[in-house]
């Protein structure tokens, strides 16, 4: 049975309902907000690394705000991988804003206070985790 989704839980809800696949929006506003990204990815297969990137941040995130069994610990342990990767943590953690107004922006009108309260709140406490990890 099914618990009523959490409000961030259900901003990825809403976004499925208007919008198949995420990938190519978050990449979009990813490299117009942060234009140093599209050199950081391979030239061959970065689409497979990239969906998957995505999918399991999304994962951790979905694990975060919810049940927390233990895939939001992707999120620590990918601070030590990106650093060797050469991504500096400001841009680490940007992701996670890149995802947020992503969905912000397909849910318009339905992007509630609730939803907002509690995108902010996880990025307060993603944020934490780079802090613990400096
Ligand atoms: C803008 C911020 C980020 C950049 C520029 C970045 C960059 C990269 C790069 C270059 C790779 C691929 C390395 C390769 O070619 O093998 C990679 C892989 C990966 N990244 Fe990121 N990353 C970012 C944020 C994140 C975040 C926030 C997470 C999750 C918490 C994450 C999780 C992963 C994972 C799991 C992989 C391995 C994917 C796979 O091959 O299955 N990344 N990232």
């Amino acid at each position: 049975m099914n618990a009523s989704p959490n409000p961030v839980e259900q901003s990825f809800e809403i976004a499925a309902t208007c919008c198949a696949d995420l990938t190519p929006l978050v990449y979009q506003r990813l490299s117009k907000e942060h234009p140093e990204t599209q050199a950081m990815f391979r030239s061959q297969g970065s689409e497979l690394v990239k969906g998957s990137m995505l999918a399991l941040t999304i994962e951790a995130i979905l694990d975060l705000a919810g049940e927390r069994r233990g895939h939001f610990r992707l999120i620590a342990c990918e601070i030590a991988s990106h650093d060797a990767y050469g991504t500096p943590r400001e841009l680490f953690l940007a992701f996670f804003a890149v995802i947020r107004d992503t969905l912000r922006d397909l849910l318009r009108d339905e992007w509630s206070p609730e939803i907002a309260q509690a995108w902010d709140q996880l990025l307060v406490e993603i944020d934490a985790f780079a802090a613990v990890q400096a």
